[in-house]
């Protein structure tokens, strides 16, 4: 069970403070349990850990298994932002981390960037490869994926055929609208539904996340079983609910320390893309109207060694928030050197893990000396049940969060300025008088 940990922040807040931000944390979870606020057309994530029905996730299983009978070895995932992080970060979390998986298929990444370097050494991988694409945009127009999307649709329909390509792409999509969709509907491709109320960051147990997590062969059930027992627990109305205790505590943060920035640590290289879905979680979420506390991350003990010196010495707008995973899953002991010319017999018996825990226990109290406040939120484990309770537990925890900030958790208005700006360099039809209005300015 997700736990969290404030007493890292024990010298730094008054009592009373902590229990008036609790309070105001509570008015805010009432908010989101009544479905009152704004933004409340986007509250469909909430179903989803216990209301995910069987059939969904049979469809998503039975794409595994056809592909796998097709002897598929790659299977291209095109999305950006909430249609990419969820699946990234599940599969950099749950991967073997060096060995390329033998019995089951490669997964990758496309149309998350536009870069032509990226999509070609991509492609170069796929004409190697026995190859098979997942296309996932909600709203089925976003540039970067479309482009993506082109490219390798050409590729597997020249390399196998229409007919065979029909049964190499699935669409994840809008029920009825979008260039994606119609798309699809013309070329016999199976679709999956990304439900109207549920926004791109809060779907990754919806086919978004669900089905590239399912093809790289790992348990959706069991992930969204841990979803569901972690939804028990944010949605009871009390002070220890864990959302309530996080939402609280960095509203408190911000509000009265001047705290701009969170920083996401973890000590496990595997937790590094869930710090990417969580700042883009919160980052889209409460980074608006002026207002909001900037998500970073970090992975220690590796970024000690770079950001380390910031974090301990420079500008005190931070707070950290530490991951820690209570079980490593693998064991490696510190052998004994007879001659111990690395001065490392002090380690001989050790487990890695535990040099990493004392790491963590040492930056901890470093931080708090250094006037950097310290959360701490505990899993179990890094599996598919454990991943599934700490999306739920973040999700819910972010919509408290937003809602006592006083924003609305579900828009993105700010997402929309680059785009303009890109859709009139490029002369998208549409935009001729945004075109002339930024050549008059570069
Ligand atoms: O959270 C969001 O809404 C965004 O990050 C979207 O997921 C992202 O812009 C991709 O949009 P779409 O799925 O429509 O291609």
């Amino acid at each position: 069970m997700i736990k969290v940990n404030l007493s890292g922040c024990d010298s730094f807040v008054k009592d009373a403070d902590l229990k008036n931000y609790k309070q105001k944390a509570l008015e805010a979870y009432d908010i989101l349990a009544a479905g009152n606020g704004a933004g409340n057309d986007f509250l469909g994530w909430k179903d989803l850990p216990d209301g995910t029905p069987e059939e969904l996730i049979a469809q998503c299983e039975a794409v595994r298994d056809d592909w796998y009978g097709r002897g598929v070895n790659l299977v291209v995932v095109i999305g950006i932002g909430g249609s990419y992080l969820g699946a990234r970060c599940a599969l950099e979390a749950l991967n073997h981390q060096f060995i390329l998986p033998e019995d089951k298929p490669r997964i990758v990444f496309a149309g998350n960037n536009l870069s032509e370097d990226y999509l070609a050494e991509m492609m170069d991988l796929a004409e190697r490869s026995n190859v098979a694409c997942i296309s996932i945009s909600k709203s089925g127009t976003t540039t970067e994926p479309a482009v993506a999307f082109r490219i390798v649709k050409e590729h597997i329909e020249a390399r196998y055929g229409k007919q065979e390509a029909a049964a190499r792409i699935v669409a994840v999509t809008d029920a009825v609208k979008g260039a994606l969709k119609t798309l699809s509907t013309q070329e016999g491709y199976r679709t999956f539904v990304v439900p109207d109320n549920v926004g791109g960051r809060f779907s990754v147990l919806t086919p978004v996340g669900l089905l590239p997590i399912c093809v790289a062969g790992y348990d959706i059930r069991a992930m969204l079983r841990g979803a569901a027992d972690a939804k028990k627990a944010v949605t009871v109305r009390s002070e220890d609910n864990p959302a309530i205790q996080y939402a609280a505590m960095r509203n408190l943060l911000y509000s009265e320390l001047g705290k701009k920035v969170e920083i996401l640590v973890s000590f496990n290289p595997r937790l590094t893309y869930l710090a990417e879905w969580w700042k883009q979680l919160f980052g889209e979420s409460e980074g608006k109207d002026g207002k909001g506390i900037y998500p970073a991350s970090a992975t220690f003990t590796t970024d000690l060694h770079s950001l380390g010196q910031f974090i301990q010495d420079g500008s005190r707008c931070l707070f950290e928030t530490t991951l820690k995973v209570e079980k490593a899953a693998r064991s490696v002991v510190i052998g004994s050197d007879p001659q111990n010319l690395d001065q490392l017999n002090y380690l001989a018996g050790q487990h890695v893990e535990h040099c990493n825990s004392m790491a963590a226990l040492g930056t901890k109290l470093a931080h708090i000396d250094g006037g950097v406040p310290q959360i701490e939120i505990s899993m179990e484990k890094i599996d598919e049940y454990c991943l599934g309770e700490i999306f739920c537990f973040f999700e819910f925890a972010c919509g408290v969060s937003a809602y006592q900030l006083g924003v609305n958790p579900f828009n993105q208005p700010g997402v929309e300025a680059y785009k303009k700006n890109m859709f009139a360099l490029l002369r998208k039809p549409g935009y001729e008088e945004a075109t002339k209005a930024i050549l008059a300015k570069i």
